[in-house]
């Protein structure tokens, strides 16, 4: 049994099963196909939107993880390919799928340009290998079958693989994984990079692939989420002895408050898990997440950007309600027939997706999702589209519109 709090569902509305059928899916669609169409004339070839807009557009950006100039981390250019895969699926046309394959290149050259030992210039010494190579390269190879894609996402599953410390049986997310003060840290984001391992473990001849992926769910699951079922930001471990240590915030309020997006990539990224490894243990911690994400939602379904705020007039986090809600889905389609919460979970998914499209869906052709937030405390991105809210929501969609197989 858990030892993590599972809390009643208190919102009953989330008892109905809310008015948003496949053809008011597929009018959100049609709109986010416009929106993409005019975006391709700014961002094509090796130029990406940014993690954030400003004022509701997006800048251009290469293909690189440092931008100097706003002394940012680039770990997002994969979402704006993520988007093509997707509106392709939807529509068919190659030349979202062409615009892709590039893209698909591009990922090549950074991998090669690490093996070339120009490790800075390629950017890859985080764990956001994962995000970067699934919605680009795997998605390339699930969607065209492409052995050049495929091998280059088992490069890069190579290279995140660098990231794992036995001892403490985590992937570390940021940092030299030789400073001292830098090494153990975790952090739950990290659920949706695993998908590249265990996607690698399909075509490895042994399985340590499969076992960081699922050594570090399980770590993941032991120490970040906390007793009352919200979860840290990050968490830090003693490498040598492989003990707990302590958690903290990056992106969050507070260390101990519960950053929504955080609880989101918990929401989705253990059920995901779940689907490689069949341990039941996720599926019920994510229950406990999102039993304690959906208490804390404001009138409209969508959270604010830490759940320490539950206000009807708060900053909202619309990619957190996006991830959320497909996490909601994944968990809904796992549980047995039996669970009495099954059911419900879904109705919440369609309640946030149909909230989404209604009132926060882009008006400007410039980008998809307003009312993102990046970074708050950083003042990043606050009240902005975000590349990742964008592609999420697109997810969400696709989820809804039709039998969707993931990239993760
Ligand atoms: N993975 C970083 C973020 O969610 O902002």
């Amino acid at each position: 049994m858990s030892n993590v709090n599972l809390e009643q569902i208190k919102r009953s509305e989330f008892s109905d099963l809310p008015k948003f059928e496949k053809q008011d899916v597929a009018k959100v669609l049609d709109e986010v196909v416009k929106i993409v169409d005019h975006m391709l004339l700014k961002f094509h070839g090796d130029c990406f939107p940014r993690a954030c807009s400003k004022d509701y557009v997006y800048d251009g950006v290469g293909n690189l993880h440092w931008d100097a100039s706003n002394n940012e981390s680039i770990w997002t250019t994969s979402f704006w390919t993520g988007i093509l895969w997707l509106v392709y699926e939807y529509t068919q046309d190659e030349k979202y799928k062409l615009e892709a394959q590039k893209h698909s290149e591009s990922f090549r050259t950074r991998i090669d340009n690490y093996y070339n030992k120009d490790e800075e210039e390629a950017g890859l010494n985080h764990h956001d290998i994962g995000f970067l190579y699934s919605l680009t390269t795997v998605a390339d190879y699930k969607l065209t079958g492409s052995k050049r894609a495929l091998e280059t996402s088992l490069m890069a599953a190579k290279l995140l693989a660098k990231r794992y410390i036995p001892q403490a049986k985590i992937l570390q997310a940021w940092g030299d994984m030789n400073d001292e003060n830098q090494r153990g840290r975790m952090i739950i984001d990290c659920n949706l990079n695993i998908p590249l391992l265990y996607f690698a473990d399909q075509f490895s001849k042994d399985d340590s692939y499969y076992e960081m992926a699922y050594n570090h769910a399980k770590s993941a699951s032991q120490y970040i989420i906390r007793p009352d079922a919200s979860t840290f930001h990050t968490f830090h471990m003693d490498t040598i002895t492989g003990k707990p240590r302590f958690g903290s915030t990056h992106q969050g309020y507070s260390d101990d408050s519960c950053w929504a997006r955080g609880q989101a990539w918990g929401i989705m990224g253990f059920p995901i898990s779940y689907s490689y490894t069949k341990d039941k243990e996720f599926l019920e911690k994510a229950k406990c997440l999102a039993n304690y994400f959906l208490n804390r939602l404001p009138k409209d379904f969508v959270c604010n950007w830490d759940l320490i705020f539950t206000a009807d007039d708060g900053q909202r986090d619309t990619s957190a309600a996006a991830i959320a809600a497909i996490g909601l889905l994944e968990l809904s389609n796992a549980l047995p027939k039996e669970d009495k919460d099954k059911e419900l979970y879904k109705n919440a998914c369609l309640a946030i997706a149909k909230s989404l499209s209604e009132k926060y869906l882009g008006t400007n052709l410039e980008g998809i999702l307003k009312s993102g937030v990046y970074f708050y405390h950083g003042n990043l991105g606050i009240e902005e589209y975000l590349i990742f809210g964008d592609y999420f929501f697109v997810e969400l969609l696709m989820r809804l519109y039709k039998d969707w197989n993931p990239y993760w």
